[in-house]
């Protein structure tokens, strides 16, 4: 059995209540339950954290036993060089996703520091963007 694992970042713990106009009126715990139900011949694990250090922690300890990783490191993606770095450092595959296009968005988020270390990136479709990129993986 395929071993993947979504990754989100912070402020992702709200989805739901948080600015639905962009991110829709979903939690994340009940899309989740969705997405295991339809890929039952997946693991399919699922950790968040507000907190860069602990996101990659997870990438290291996922990183060389896992068949993939679904990665929304939410506003650490425009900052992080040392998620870029995981990701560079593992074997995994990693698809990063994000629910709204970052390039309709603000400048600031129109740069991800991370897409070039991943193996494709989904963005704009809104939770469907994990679907997404869970097929590609599977
Ligand atoms: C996001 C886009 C980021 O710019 C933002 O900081 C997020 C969520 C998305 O999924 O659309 O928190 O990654």
């Amino acid at each position: 059995m395929k071993k993947i694992i979504i990754i989100n970042g912070p402020n992702l713990n709200l989805l739901g209540v948080r600015e639905t106009s962009i991110y829709g009126d979903v939690s994340f715990d009940n899309y989740f339950k969705e997405l295991k139900e339809f890929y039952k011949t997946i693991e399919l694990d699922y950790y968040q954290s507000n907190i860069e250090g602990e996101i990659i922690n997870k990438i290291q300890e996922v990183g060389f036993s896992y068949d993939g990783i679904v990665l929304n490191a939410a506003a650490y993606t425009h900052t992080s060089v040392g998620i870029a770095d995981a990701i560079s450092a593992i074997q995994s595959p990693v698809i990063e996703v994000h629910i709204s296009n970052i390039y309709s968005r603000e400048k600031i988020r129109h740069t991800s520091l991370i897409s070039k270390n991943v193996k494709g990136v989904i963005c704009g479709f809104g939770l469907n963007s994990y679907n997404l990129a869970l097929n590609a993986l599977v």
